[in-house]
């Protein structure tokens, strides 16, 4: 007989811990290992491991108010994950308590031994016990608090606290914690938009053009995931974030312009670039890490897209495309991507507040890498929330390239953050933020620097 929905997952989240590879990955690992080869089965794995990932601050919070004489991080994976697992199921899915206790019981009784599943079995009880309020009293401040109940990291739950204020904090971190939008972009280059809506509807994806950014439909219900239709299939659309999309439409090349995208792995925003201009750009694409640019060679041979790809480090860019210049450069560099918590809730467990600042002295090596590259504009976009990675980088940038204004990219989304820890941004209203608890979309931030 097959393992249960429970095992499976407590399969997935220990490769997760030990490998930090995204869910979706380690679903696919998991299950192919065990011969489930229904991409069905795979979907409801994915979507309760992102449920559970999603809670998993405050899951913990439950374990360790009941671990008694230890942490939750000190205990076996297997032990720990059996204990999420079934503290999920009891809290937040309506399962009987002794239901959730049994499975969580037989799991790790079958995988160590009569000793680990006498312990689950105890601590188990006391979950049982416990309320939210229980578990939030213990708290030892209003960040923890928040974090907890929220299911966000600390360092998040600070720096927001900061920049929008509580009452708003919560509002994102309650967006963050529901089911993200789905959007779709349409190679406008490869098939007319109209059709595409046409063929999706017989499939049963319904959808609805985005009325601000161009080639972007909405998934508004679907029978079938549109990854399963035939224009899915064909390349005739693929998934893309408004955003993310957004960012692009912000450089709007003219026909026959030149495009540099310098981080630019696996594709998605050249190729919306690509879609917008019906082909009529000179595309290169960049990026350092040879696996995301073999992903990106596969996409766009199967999106129509061509494009000069080059393996290269945009911090050395200038030298290693020989002084070449281009009309427009996008920088969509490595980011915390705390804007997108709602799709990836793993990232939320796995970068810290270090790993934010590293992020940001990275972003600002690539603009000022590319910088002299751009003849007319420079885009500049991250899924991130932060003001380090964002306000921060372009203020800094700006102070030393003093070739550059800040543009209105596009006109969507919210102004960017006005001030931050005495520090001022005195163009914060020509920079654009979409936040997912107002704009129905990832966190996102472009800001369109053009030669002055
Ligand atoms: C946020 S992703 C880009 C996503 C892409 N723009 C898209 O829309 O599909 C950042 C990319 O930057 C690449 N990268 C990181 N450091 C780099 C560097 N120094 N030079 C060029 N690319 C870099 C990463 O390999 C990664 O593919």
């Amino acid at each position: 007989m097959g393992l249960s929905r429970q095992e499976l997952t407590v399969r997935v989240l220990v490769r997760w811990e030990r490998t930090r590879r995204s869910l979706r990955s380690c679903v696919k690992r998991v299950l192919l290992s065990e011969g489930v080869e229904d991409h069905k089965v795979w979907g409801t794995i994915h979507a309760y491991c992102m449920e559970l990932m999603k809670r998993l601050r405050t899951i913990d919070a439950f374990l360790e108010a009941a671990v008694r004489n230890s942490s939750v991080r000190d205990l076996d994976p297997w032990v720990r994950n059996a204990l999420r697992v079934a503290t999920f199921e009891m809290k937040f899915n309506d399962v009987k308590p002794a239901i959730a206790t049994n499975e969580a019981v037989k799991i790790v009784l079958d995988e160590l031994g009569e000793g680990p599943a006498r312990f689950v079995n105890a601590v188990l009880y006391d979950v049982e016990e416990l309320s939210m309020d229980d578990v939030l009293d213990r708290a030892r401040d209003e960040i923890e608090r928040l974090a907890i109940e929220y299911s966000h990291p600390e360092w998040f739950v600070r720096h927001l606290l900061d920049t929008l204020g509580r009452e708003e904090l919560e509002r994102l971190m309650e967006a963050n914690n529901r089911e993200p939008e789905r959007y779709l972009r349409v190679h406008a280059h490869l098939i007319d938009p109209d059709k595409v809506v046409l063929e999706l509807e017989k499939e049963g994806v319904v959808v609805e053009e985005d009325p601000d950014v161009p080639l972007i439909l909405r998934v508004v219900e679907h029978d079938v995931p549109p990854v399963r239709t035939e224009p899915y299939r064909r390349g005739w659309v693929a998934y893309q974030d408004k955003a993310s999309a957004a960012a692009a439409y912000a450089l709007r090349p003219d026909p026959g312009d030149s495009v540099l995208d310098a981080c630019a792995a696996p594709g998605n925003k050249s190729a919306y670039l690509y879609a917008l201009a019906e082909g009529e750009i000179e595309l290169t694409c960049v990026d350092v890490n040879p696996r995301r640019l073999r992903e990106m060679r596969r996409n766009f041979r199967r999106w129509g897209v061509e494009a000069r790809i080059r393996r290269a480090d945009a911090t050395e860019l200038e030298r290693e495309l020989d002084s070449e210049r281009f009309d427009h450069v996008l920088v969509d560099p490595p980011c915390s991507s705390s804007g997108a918590y709602a799709r990836s809730p793993e990232t939320r467990w796995t970068v810290r507040w270090r790993h934010v600042n590293r992020y940001a002295r990275g972003q600002l090596a690539i603009l000022r890498g590319v910088a002299p590259l751009a003849e007319h504009s420079l885009v500049y976009s991250t899924c991130s929330v932060t003001v380090v990675e964002n306000e921060e980088v372009v203020r800094r940038f700006l102070r030393e390239e003093d070739g550059f204004e800040p543009e209105e990219p596009f006109d969507l989304g919210s102004p960017g953050v006005e001030r931050w820890r005495g520090q001022r941004y005195p163009w914060h209203d020509r920079v654009r933020r979409l936040w997912p608890h107002r704009h129905r979309t990832e966190g996102f931030f472009t800001a369109r620097l053009v030669r002055s």
